[in-house]
This record gives C-alpha cells, structure tokens and sequence, in this order.
C-alpha cells in the first residue's frame, strides 16, 4: 500500500480521471468546449448531448435527441398519483427524490450497454422537469399539463409549469441557467452518483443519489437559501449591515465561497449581468442594490467571491419562479453530468472503496453487562 494520504474533505485529492469537463482556476470546460461560449450560443439540448456524446451533436443528431426528449417527457399516471399524495409541506427536492426514483420503475431501456444507458439518462432528463411542473401544479389544485413536443427542453418546463409560452427572454435566461449548472467535474453530487455507479447500481438509483446530495445548503441547495436572504432586507444599508455582522460572527453567507475557485465561479460571471439587465427591466432595483451590498461586503471583508448559485437565486426569483423549485432546476440541468458521469463510470468501473484513519478507542476486550459497573 502507498504512503498514507488524508486530507479532510477530500480537498485537492484526484479521486479519478474523467473526460467529462475541467474547473480550473482560469477556466471551465465542458469536454473541452469553455462554459463562455457555450453559455453565449448553445441551447440546454446541445450542452446535453454533448456530455452525454462527447461531440456537439450535428443538426440531425440534435433534431433526433429533441424528439427523444419529447418522447419521454410525459411521466405516467402513477407518478403523478405518488406526487399527488406527498405532503404538501414536504420540499421539492425531497419530492424530486421520490419522482425520479418512481420514474426509474418505468425503465425504457433493455440491457448495460451505452446505447441502453444514453437512453435512459434522456428519460431522466425529460421527466425530470415534468415531475417538477407537476408538482407546483397540483400544490396549486391545479392538473398537470401534457407536454408540447417542438419545445425547447427549458421553454417546455415553462410551459408545463404555468399554461403559457414563456417570453423570448424567459425562455433565454433559463436555457442560460441550465447551460451554466449543467456539469462541474467531481463536485458533492457527481462524485456521489459515481460512487454509485461503481457498485454497478443502475442509472436511476445514481440519478437519487445526485439528488439527495444537491438538496445540502452547502451544494445545490444554496441557490434557495441565497434568495431567502436577499428577500430578507429591503435596502442596501440593512443588507450591509446584517452580512458585516454576519461575518463578523462567522456566519456562512449562502450563495459564496467555492473548493476550486478562489478568483471568483465563471459561471456567476457570465449570468450576473443579465439578471442585473432582468432587475432593471421588471423594475426591481431595491433587490438589485442588496444583492450587490451583500456581494460587496462579503468580498470587502473576507475576500470570498460569489457562486453560480448567489445571481442563480435572484435570477428564478426576478422570472417569478416559486423559491422551493430552484434547486430542482439546478436539477433539471445537472442529470446531464451525473449521467455522463455515471456512463464514464460504469463503462470504465473499479469499485470507488477508499480507506479511513481510525481514530477511536484502542482495540480493548468485551465486558459483560453485569460487569460494566
Ligand atoms: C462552498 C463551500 C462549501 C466550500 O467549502 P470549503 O472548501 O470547505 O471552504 P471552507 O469552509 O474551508 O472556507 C474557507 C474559509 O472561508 C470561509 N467561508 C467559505 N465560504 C464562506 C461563506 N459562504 N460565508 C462566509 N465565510 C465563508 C470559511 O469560514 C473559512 O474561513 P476561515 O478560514 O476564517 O475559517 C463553502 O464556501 C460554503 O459553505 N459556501 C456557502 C454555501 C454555498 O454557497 N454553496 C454552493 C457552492 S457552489
């Protein structure tokens, strides 16, 4: 065995090789395609076939991948009941969670091979935000709505989700989103569902894995709990000193601080400012002035720069989106990653079993009850 070697979270330890992206400090790559123009020209569909693939798709490989989604976009009956009966206090990830893994009962593929499981993460990508429209419709004693296939995969969420064609820039802001969350290398989630994968579990007990990983306030969850703060404050002023304070007593400011990037996340760059054009447009500038107070403060102070997840949260809540669905979209997005992850993974496996350093007690011998004083 080689020399030990421990480093508490992981930080900085190769777990594995992958081909799927890169995080650098300088840089994001999806397969070697930089995050910025992927962000500026490529469609969610693209981004997805992509990681899935490993190629842009061409015109016709994307025309079909459009029609497969579009085929696996309506989820059973049954899932819907399983929806219809949580509780409507239970939170959208915790319903996600169940969705998916019911979703998984209806396998539409046969066998292990890569044709089998591409199919499978495309049914996973496709059900994925009817499960999330689902339930915002039925919390609103609304039925859901059957998709509309020729919809792009964020336009078709939109429409589900609320009855109606988006906007131009509705449709364009959220294609954006799920561009920017789709893929980050050996992050909380992926690495999860790879531990998974290397069991030779199945797709979509990966799929809940990555779920019930993202759901933490330290991962996907912080895009919720960054909204919830800046929904707390009505000025800048009030902003500021609450995050000064906050700092001041070692609070975590959700929606801040990153493992790899220490020069700020590429991808809160590239959404930044249109969310700041979104708040001028739908005449929102008391939450754009405490959206910069907090960013400025916890930069002014501890020199930590925002996350993807921080414009992310005020970007759903500036399209009028409902806080409790924003880490299923980061969902909706992120199933792309987790499969080509889980595809990397089980068609290349060695079982992921790293080894811990004890630290408890001395090995010592059994004593019996009456004995034990
Ligand atoms: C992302 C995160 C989990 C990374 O954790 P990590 O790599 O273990 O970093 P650490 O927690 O060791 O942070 C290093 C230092 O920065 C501070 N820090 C990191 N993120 C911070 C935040 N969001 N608010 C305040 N301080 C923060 C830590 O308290 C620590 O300070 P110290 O050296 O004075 O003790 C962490 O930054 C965090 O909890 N962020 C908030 C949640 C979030 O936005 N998650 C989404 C990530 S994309």
């Amino acid at each position: 065995m080689s020399e030990e070697l421990y480093r508490p979270g992981l930080e900085g330890i190769i777990a594995g090789e992958t081909e799927v992206s890169t995080v650098e400090q300088d840089s994001l790559a999806y397969r070697g395609y930089r995050i910025e123009g992927l962000a500026e020209h490529a469609s969610f569909e693209e981004v997805a076939y992509l990681l899935l693939e490993g190629e842009l798709p061409t015109a016709p490989q994307l025309a079909d991948f459009r029609k497969r989604l579009d085929q696996h976009r309506a989820i059973q009956p049954e899932i819907v009941e399983t929806v219809r009966m949580i509780p409507k206090s239970v939170g959208g990830m915790d319903v996600l969670r169940t969705g998916v893994s019911m979703a998984g009962h209806f396998d539409v593929a046969k066998g292990d091979e890569r044709p089998a499981l591409v199919e499978r993460a495309i049914h996973a990508l496709a059900v994925v935000p009817s499960i999330i429209a689902a339930r915002l419709r039925l919390l609103d004693g609304k039925e859901p709505i059957d998709p509309k296939p020729g919809l792009s995969h964020a336009a078709q969420f939109l429409y589900m989700a609320f009855g109606k064609a988006p906007s131009e820039l509705e449709e364009k802001l959220l294609n954006l989103t799920l561009v920017l969350y789709a893929e980050h290398e050996f992050n909380a989630s992926a690495f999860a569902a790879r531990v998974c994968a290397s069991t030779l579990s199945d797709l979509y007990s990966a799929m809940v894995t990555g779920i019930a990983t993202l759901k933490g306030p330290l991962h996907g969850g912080a895009n919720e709990e960054a909204m919830k703060l800046i929904s707390r404050f009505k000025s800048g002023d009030e902003a500021k000193a609450w995050t000064e304070e906050g700092i001041k007593n070692k609070a975590k400011i959700m929606g801040f601080g990153h493992r790899v990037y220490k020069n700020g996340d590429h991808r809160a760059r590239i959404l930044e400012p249109l969310m700041a054009d979104l708040a001028r447009e739908r005449n929102q500038q008391a939450k754009l002035d405490v959206y910069f107070a907090i960013k400025n403060t916890v930069f002014d102070r501890k020199q930590i720069h925002m996350n993807v997840d921080y414009p992310c949260g005020l970007t759903y809540y500036l399209m009028g989106l409902p806080i409790d669905i924003y880490t299923p979209l980061f969902v909706a997005s992120r199933v792309s990653g987790w499969a080509a992850h889980y595809i990397e993974q089980y068609t290349n496996n060695r079982i992921i079993r790293p080894r811990s350093r004890y630290v408890g007690p001395a090995l010592r011998d059994y004593i019996s009850v009456s004995e034990r004083g």
